[in-house]
């Protein structure tokens, strides 16, 4: 038996991940430590919730009375919980700092202490090496985040990685490129796109829609976290990217198409302040160990289109009555200039 602790599996990877474990390790007991933030959403769990391989714990990861004896009883440690939305870490940062960097810290502090810990994976970004305009960033490139989140993020890639240098903890480091697929909360571009999309109501479109992003199917992402546990080496860093670049207008052009939309809906916004233009990542290092994504990005996204479609059970409470959503909604969209 391993014993898994995953923190923020309520979240969109974790719960993703946390469904795609107990599936493909049978010989796992996963814990799930989330605080629920808006972000964190029991339903994501609903399918695994009577399962005797796993338990949820309502918890916060800074809180180091809940959660060092939960890294202590662990043989891995895969640590997604982390505020993670851009825009908020623009309206402020406090939440950020206090969960990416110091949430992180109080897990490590406790992973020294934990006496059968194998790996300790830290989820980190490709947005910790900042906006890239040309070429690949590859796991030794310098980190340069330029916005809150991915300060914070960056903060925490590196304090796990001092605690392998230091102390010996079996850290390794994933950096993925932005995710993509079923469970994502309705802040993040495709998810606000694809539902606005459905109900016919304007696409925000920041700044003139030529920033690019690689996109990662979160099941190639699952996959990708599986094999460093497995195959990976202790201190060292893994870029996980989907080789899907694409301009966010291009992917907004898609996003209309499959849901049978006119390009009339597209709505040019000011642009997000200090917006990356690129995200790019060199994976040889992780193809080496022998993997490479899946899923072809238009067979996902269609079938994220479709996941939209046929659970809006699942995001239509979130748009439409959920006070803090429409409060940070209000904020982030409400007053914005058209270009
Ligand atoms: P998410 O916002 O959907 O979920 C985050 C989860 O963490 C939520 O369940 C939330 O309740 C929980 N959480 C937040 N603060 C917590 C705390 N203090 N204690 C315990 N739980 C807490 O995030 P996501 O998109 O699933 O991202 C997961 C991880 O992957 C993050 O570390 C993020 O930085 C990283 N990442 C995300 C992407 C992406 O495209 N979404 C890409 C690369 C890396
Ligand atoms: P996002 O999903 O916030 O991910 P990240 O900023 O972490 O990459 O945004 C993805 C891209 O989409 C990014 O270039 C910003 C852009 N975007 C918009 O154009 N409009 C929006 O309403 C949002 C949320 C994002």
């Amino acid at each position: 038996m391993t014993q898994v602790l995953v923190t923020g599996g309520a979240g969109f990877i974790g719960s993703n991940f946390v469904r795609w474990a107990l599936n493909a390790r049978p010989d796992w007991h996963i814990t799930t430590l989330d605080k629920l933030t808006y972000a964190g959403r029991l339903e994501n769990l609903a399918a695994v919730m009577d399962s005797p391989r796993h338990r949820f714990v309502h918890g916060d990861i800074a809180d180091a009375a809940v959660a060092t004896p939960l890294v202590c009883e662990s043989n891995l440690v895969v640590h997604f919980a982390a505020e993670t939305h851009v825009d908020r870490s623009i309206q402020s940062a406090a939440d950020f700092i206090t969960t990416d960097v110091i949430g992180t810290f109080v897990l490590l502090e406790a992973a020294r202490q934990a006496p059968r810990l194998r790996r300790f994976v830290q989820i980190s970004t490709d947005e910790v090496y900042g906006s890239v305009p040309e070429g690949a960033s590859r796991e030794t490139d310098e980190l340069r985040p330029r916005n809150p989140y991915s300060a914070s993020k960056a903060g925490a890639d590196r304090l796990a990685y001092s605690y392998w240098a230091t102390y010996d903890v079996p850290v390794i480091i994933t950096r993925a490129s932005n995710n993509y697929g079923p469970n994502q909360f309705p802040e993040k571009v495709i998810p606000l796109f694809v539902t606005n999309a459905i109900d016919g109501v304007p696409l925000p479109l920041y700044g003139d829609g030529l920033n690019v992003r690689d996109w990662l199917h979160v099941e190639d992402h699952c996959r990708a976290i599986d094999l460093v546990i497995e195959e990976g080496t202790n201190g060292e860093v893994y870029n996980i990217g989907g080789g899907n670049e694409i301009a966010n207008v291009d992917l907004t052009h898609r996003i209309l198409e499959l849901a049978g939309r006119p390009l009339s809906l597209i709505r040019p916004v000011a642009d997000r302040p200090g917006h990356d233009r690129r995200y790019a990542l060199d994976t040889t290092k992780l193809r080496q160990l022998g993997w490479a994504p899946e899923v072809p990005f238009e067979d996902g996204l269609a079938a994220t289109v479709d996941w939209y479609r046929q659970n809006e059970s699942w995001w239509r409470p979130i748009k439409e009555q959920d006070q803090a959503y429409r409060a940070y909604h209000q904020a982030q969209y409400g007053n914005r200039p058209g270009t």
